[in-house]
C-alpha cells in the first residue's frame, strides 16, 4: 500500500491562523507572564510558531505521554513518560497540543496540571476533530476544526513520519 497525502490546510493558512491565535493570547495575558507546556512530540512545531508571535514574556516546558490500549482508542490508559522540569504553581499555564481527538490525552493532562495549582490554565490545540470526541474536555482555543480524517504534518505523524511537513495533509492509502 502506498501512502498518499493531499493538502488539507496549506502552510500559509496554518501560519496565518497561528499568528492570529498568538495575537489573541497576547491580548488576553497583557501585563502577565506565560508558561507554555508542549506535549511531545506532536505539538512542537505548533508550540514554537505560537510562542514566536506571543508578545508577553514566555517560558517553555515539555511533557510526554503515551497511550496504552488494546487498539481501540477508548480502552487505552495514559502513562506519563516525561514530566515537567519546573513547578507550575502560581503560573499562567497554557497546554499546547497538536490535536484534540477522543479527548483522552487532554483530559488526563488537564487534571494533572490542575492538581499543581497554576494561577490559570488555558488549553490550546492546532486541530480539533469534534466528531471523534469521547471525553468532555475544556478546549479554550483551536486553530482549525477538521473532519474525521487521519492527518499528518505540522508536528502530526504517521508512524513517526511526516511531522516536518509545513502544511496539514490528509493521509490515505492507495493500492499501488
Ligand atoms: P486523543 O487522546 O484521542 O484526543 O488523541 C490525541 C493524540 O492522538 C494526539 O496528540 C495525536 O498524537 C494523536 N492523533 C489523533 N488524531 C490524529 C491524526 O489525525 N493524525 C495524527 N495523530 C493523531
Ligand atoms: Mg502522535
Amino acid at each position: 500500500m502506498a501512502e498518499k497525502i493531499s493538502v488539507l490546510v496549506p502552510a500559509h493558512d496554518v501560519e496565518d491562523r497561528i499568528r492570529g491565535m498568538a495575537a489573541e493570547i497576547s491580548e488576553r495575558y497583557a501585563g502577565e507572564e506565560l508558561h507554555i507546556i508542549g506535549i511531545l512530540k506532536g505539538s512542537v512545531f505548533f508550540m514554537c510558531e505560537l510562542a514566536k508571535y506571543i508578545t508577553v514574556p514566555v517560558t517553555l516546558d515539555f511533557m510526554s505521554v503515551s497511550s496504552y490500549g488494546s487498539g481501540t482508542a477508548s480502552s487505552g490508559t495514559i502513562k506519563l513518560k516525561k514530566d515537567l522540569d519546573d513547578p507550575i504553581e502560581g503560573k499562567n499555564v497554557i497546554i499546547a497540543e497538536d490535536i484534540l481527538d477522543s479527548g483522552r490525552t487532554l483530559k488526563y493532562l488537564i487534571e494533572l496540571i490542575k492538581e499543581r495549582n497554576p494561577k490559570s490554565l488555558m488549553t490550546v490545540t492546532l486541530l480539533d476533530k469534534p466528531e471523534r470526541r469521547e471525553y468532555e474536555v475544556d478546549l479554550d482555543m483551536t486553530g482549525f476544526e477538521i473532519p474525521d480524517k487521519f492527518v499528518v504534518g505540522y508536528g502530526l505523524d504517521y508512524d513517526q513520519k511526516y511531522r516536518n511537513l509545513n502544511y496539514i495533509g490528509v493521509l490515505e492509502f492507495t493500492e499501488d
